[in-house]
């Protein structure tokens, strides 16, 4: 009961530091995702773990993180440095590094007891890669909790409408909206190139648990018409969206995967 309260505790606090998003569905949205995360925080990490939040962005995670595990060695990685600066404005004790998620030379290897990483998949180049780049850095026993996003989910038809991410900082809009135009322009996979990335990634691992974040998810240019609807029916009218949703398309816009690292599998070059 305490633990629970403490939770949602944890939760409100990081929701109150939102100021720039106000907008209802963006509040909804963020609290589901918040609650989720803190219960995964609250079951895997120790109160003195070594923590990395990879793709960190302002520095969510790792704030709920320092509230889940007080004591915890935290670490932020991403490539975008006005989003470290946040980052490290909330966080002066922890270690933020700018770099790619592909291959995060700036973080130790075999070092971390959780790699945690919301949002940032679907930018990937390719998830076999993420894979194998996150275990590398767990100690053996160590906890992979990865938020991925569902194919012909809600998520992925609504970002077939968006504008191309931004590939580095100085990305033109004009470049973004040519690469508008490929539907692969982010990455949304299939359950079965899940399972393959990670036995790509030459590493032993078990998956403890699947958790669902939700169905429903729009991206902003919509945000406008839900947050109308909001008007006449508060936030049940999003729940009740996330399980038409659910039902309708039987996907999740996004899900953790907790995956415990084993051990590397040897390969043809290793030494006995
Ligand atoms: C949608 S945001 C999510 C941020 C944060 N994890 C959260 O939950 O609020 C995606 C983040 O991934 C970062 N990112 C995208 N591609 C990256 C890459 N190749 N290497 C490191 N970070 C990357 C972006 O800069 C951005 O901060």
């Amino acid at each position: 009961m305490i633990v629970q309260d403490l939770s949602v505790n944890a939760v409100d606090l990081l929701l109150k530091q939102e100021t720039a998003t106000t907008r209802p569905f963006i509040r909804w949205h963020l609290r589901r995702k918040f609650c989720v995360m803190d219960g995964l925080f609250r079951r895997y990490l120790a109160p003195d773990a070594k923590f990395a939040d990879i793709g960190c962005g302002p520095g969510d995670a790792l704030v709920l993180a320092s509230l889940c595990a007080p004591d915890a060695e935290l670490w932020g990685l991403d490539m975008d440095s006005a989003s470290l600066q946040v980052a490290r404005k909330r966080l002066p004790s922890a270690i933020l590094h700018q770099g790619d998620m592909h291959d995060p030379q700036e973080l130790p290897k075999e070092y971390f007891d959780v790699v945690h990483e919301f949002g940032a998949a679907f930018l990937s180049r390719g998830w076999d890669i993420l894979a194998r780049a996150y275990l590398s850095l767990l100690k053996d026993g160590g906890i992979l909790l990865w938020e991925l996003p569902q194919r012909y989910s809600l998520a992925h038809i609504a970002y077939l409408l968006t504008l191309a991410p931004r590939k580095s900082e100085d990305d033109s809009r004009w470049d973004r909206l040519f690469r508008s135009l490929n539907p692969s322009k982010y990455r949304f996979e299939s359950d079965a190139s899940v399972m393959r990335a990670l036995q790509m990634s030459g590493y032993e691992y078990e998956i403890l648990e699947r958790v669902s974040i939700g169905s429903f998810y729009f991206p902003k240019y919509f945000h406008g018409l839900l947050d109308w609807g909001w008007k006449l029916f508060g936030d049940r009218m999003f729940d009740v969206l996330d399980s038409l949703t659910k039902t309708v398309l039987q996907s999740d816009a996004g899900y953790y995967l907790a995956i415990r690292k084993k051990s590397r599998v040897a390969s043809d070059g290793d030494t006995a």
